[in-house]
């Protein structure tokens, strides 16, 4: 009798135990299609070295956080928009077999007042060629509307006659993920490019739901994500009574959070629903908090001085051009690093 019954717990061990991991090998395997945490923990590197203000170390990679996951990239072209202090880059990223573009945030000397404004944003731009789908005009106009925008195209271009045909991945944090989904958006739409990854954190709404939707038709590889408590994935804020005039998320979100208690924490990263706004993710806390908003996979994601807009460079060798408004482009033409590289290896063995 007791024998029977130990067989029978045993059984049951054995069906709750196969059925238990056949439901997460399955889990698995959908979501692996949509986010890959190797790649976030890459990407969010670059979204980190793009704040940085040495640029003479930037644009030679030898920043200190230019290392890491990200050795060996090979920056195309840095775009400095001084005017609207404003900076991303291009490059290849050797490892991956893709173009990296990655845009700063914000580099205002309060990121408080830069958040408290962002509750006030408008939907004040029909977005070209969507049929009621509003943006907000000034996160627009910053890829738009700067010199960044022909610098990415520029740069983009020149890889792609170098190197053939490269997947492309798009990366920002904060402001900077604004810019990133524009630019997705833009490279598909504008340039027929297909986006390998769009991936961005801590970024704010851009659009409505109208406009999110299009967005997800045209980027589906997009994967925002949010981090605990960070308030500018709350902002400008969403208004669940008004779903035809609130901003509105683009999917698909991946909410990292952490549980337990005391020295029993586990880091969760939830891949949420296709809708945008997957009220068990972010949504489903307070989004109240700045700190949570400058830190995601332990990688520091702001500037690493305060002084507004400050440029430290110090270059001769590098090729610049400058508008008359000061901003500039540094470029690095692979052509002329493959002679370098080979005039190097000439001197070497001799
Ligand atoms: C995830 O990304 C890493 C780094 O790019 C890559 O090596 C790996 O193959 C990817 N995994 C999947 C399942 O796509
Ligand atoms: C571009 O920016 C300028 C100056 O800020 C502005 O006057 C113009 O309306 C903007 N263009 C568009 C298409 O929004
Ligand atoms: C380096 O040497 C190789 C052969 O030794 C030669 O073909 C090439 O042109 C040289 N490159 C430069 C930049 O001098």
């Amino acid at each position: 009798m007791g024998c029977w019954r130990s067989l029978w717990v045993i059984l049951l061990i054995y069906l709750f135990a196969f059925s238990g991991a056949r439901e997460l090998k399955v889990k698995h395997e959908d979501y692996s299609q949509i986010y890959n945490h190797t790649l976030a923990t890459v990407l969010v590197q670059y979204a980190s070295a793009v704040y940085m203000s040495d640029l003479t170390a930037l644009f030679t990679w030898t920043c200190s956080r230019c290392d890491g996951m990200t050795e060996g990239f090979e920056i195309i072209e840095l775009i400095v928009d001084v005017q609207h202090c404003l900076q991303a880059f291009v490059g290849v990223a050797h490892d991956l077999n893709a173009i990296v573009i990655a845009f700063r945030g914000t580099q205002e000397h309060s990121i408080q007042n830069w958040i408290e404004d962002l509750f006030w944003k408008q939907l004040d731009l029909n977005y070209p060629g969507m049929p009621d789908a509003m943006v907000h005009w000034g996160f627009y106009n910053a890829y738009h509307n700067t010199t960044v925008r022909s610098g990415i195209l520029d740069a983009v271009q020149s890889v792609k006659m170098i190197y053939g045909d490269m997947d492309i991945m798009v990366t920002g944090h904060s402001m900077g993920g604004a810019m990133a989904s524009f630019c997705a958006l833009d490279l598909v739409v504008n340039y027929g490019a297909r986006i390998a990854q769009l991936m961005t954190f801590g970024q704010p709404r851009i659009g409505n739901a109208v406009f999110a939707s299009y967005f997800n038709k045209h980027v589906p590889r997009t994967v925002r994500i949010t981090n605990e408590h960070d308030i500018v994935p709350h902002l400008p804020p969403y208004y669940t009574r008004f779903p035809q005039k609130t901003y509105h998320h683009f999917p698909r979100e991946v909410w990292l959070y952490k549980i337990g208690l005391g020295s029993l924490v586990y880091s969760v990263e939830k891949v949420c629903d296709g809708s945008g706004e997957d009220p068990t993710c972010s949504r489903s806390v307070a989004g109240n908090s700045i700190v949570d908003h400058l830190q995601y996979f332990g990688v520091e994601l702001q500037a690493d001085t305060w002084s507004s807009c400050r440029i430290v460079m110090d270059n001769t060798m590098i090729e610049r051009h400058t508008d008359d408004n000061g901003n500039f482009v540094m470029l690095k033409h692979p052509t002329i690093l493959k002679v370098q590289a080979e005039m190097d290896a000439n001197c070497s063995s001799i």
